[in-house]
């Protein structure tokens, strides 16, 4: 998470097409950095890379002797002006039903991750629990914020690579628990809530300035122009440097590119074995130029699903001595070269074990058979 008005980014590109000063500025400090972390510590980790669509010509290094694995650089991507691996974590499950009883085992968790190489955390302001009936009392809100923002802080990685963390957090949903004890979710995109909600995860985040700030959903009860104006309040206002939507349709897309035009950098919508993107909003996502980041990539732990979705999975992944999380993961990456996945875990060992997906490379004919047309 940087507060460097550098690395602000108004469009998801690759180096291929970096067409304005803050884009080089950014790309150039980046490849600067890296060299610097080369010369001074590990050249192993320098990888040189093919411009491949959607990737860059970047080099990524990990900062930790132990977690020093190269990112391939076909698995790099340009999110919101940062270069980074396109692996990252997803903090729902650290906040919300299920979460570890200690906060600790949290922070612990991002930390792995961290020192695993990963560089895109995503939170949200409705990433908590109501204690009573209703949405919330003042206690109870945002838990999944100050996690990353403390998980940030105490991090022993190198200062500089602070920086290069990309936060991601979403405005307009809020939590609800009824009187029978059940969690549930409620829109509400209301312009002055997801406005005033924003804001509240900057100061709760600790930034002047959002990283990426998403619409978490479309409000049936709010026009979505109206909900996509909010968005484009919060960047006029500089609250959110880039933003994105999420749990939408193609139609919404082209209205949110129409409204927010190159500020709009990514769409975050479910894909999984279990969940294929069935209107292909990927597709649009490639046409427009923006990310595509995959939300309960592993098919989610709120709700049950079909296991034998995952079987071609497993017995890729018997072959490669790893875990169908692992093959998982790695097939989704291989989909899209703006594509970034953002697998949830609950301890060190899981967050560990994906990213090592960065590094898992599919035949055509696995990933054909993955894709169930073998
Ligand atoms: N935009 C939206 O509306 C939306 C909706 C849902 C999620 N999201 C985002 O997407 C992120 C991920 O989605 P998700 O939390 O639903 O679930 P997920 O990433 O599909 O993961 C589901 C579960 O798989 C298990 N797991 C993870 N890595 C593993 C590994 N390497 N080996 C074995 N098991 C592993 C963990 O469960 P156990 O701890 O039980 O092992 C994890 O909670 C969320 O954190 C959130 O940031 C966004």
């Amino acid at each position: 998470m940087s507060d460097d008005s550098a690395t602000v980014d108004s469009a998801t590109v690759d180096s291929a097409n970096v067409s304005n000063v803050a884009n080089v500025a950014n790309v150039a400090n980046v490849v600067a950095d890296v060299a610097r972390i080369a010369d001074s510590t590990n050249t192993a980790n320098v990888v040189n890379t093919a411009n491949t669509a959607g990737s860059t010509n970047f080099v990524y290094s990990a900062n930790t002797d132990d977690s020093a694995a190269a990112v391939p650089s076909a698995n790099v991507g340009t999110l919101a002006g940062f270069t980074i691996p396109r692996l990252g974590m997803g903090t729902m499950a650290l906040a919300i039903e299920g979460r570890p009883a200690s906060r600790d085992q949290a922070i612990e968790t991002i930390h792995a991750a961290l020192d695993a190489g990963v560089r895109y955390l995503d939170t949200a302001w409705s990433y908590y629990l109501p204690s009573r009936p209703g949405t919330g009392e003042p206690e109870d809100m945002g838990y999944g914020e100050y996690l990353v923002r403390d998980a940030l802080a105490t991090w022993h990685g190198p200062s500089e690579a602070k920086d290069e963390v990309l936060v991601a957090t979403k405005t307009g949903w809020l939590r609800t628990l009824d009187g029978q004890g059940r969690y549930g979710w409620q829109a509400d995109a209301r312009p002055e809530t997801m406005i005033a909600n924003a804001k509240e995860s900057a100061r709760r985040l600790g930034v002047d300035a959002l990283d990426l700030l998403y619409s978490h959903c479309n409000d049936p009860q709010v026009p979505y122009e109206d909900q996509m104006g909010a968005l484009k309040q919060l960047v006029d206002e500089g609250v959110a440097k880039a933003v994105g939507i999420s749990r939408i349709g193609n139609e919404d897309i082209e209205t949110a590119h129409r409204i927010l035009g190159p500020s709009l950098v990514a769409v975050q919508n479910q894909f999984s074995p279990v969940h294929r993107d069935p209107e292909h909003t990927m597709e649009t996502c490639e046409r427009f130029g923006l990310a595509f980041v995959c939300w309960s990539p592993l098919g989610g732990f709120l709700d049950p699903f079909n296991e034998h979705l995952f079987d071609r999975f497993r017995e890729v992944a018997e072959r490669h001595d790893c875990s169908y999380q692992r093959v998982t993961l790695a097939w989704e990456l291989a989909r899209y070269g703006r594509l970034f996945t953002i697998p949830s875990a609950r301890n060190p060992r899981e967050i560990r074990d994906s990213f090592q997906a960065t590094e898992l490379t599919l035949t055509k004919d696995e990933l054909a058979y993955l894709d169930g047309n073998a």
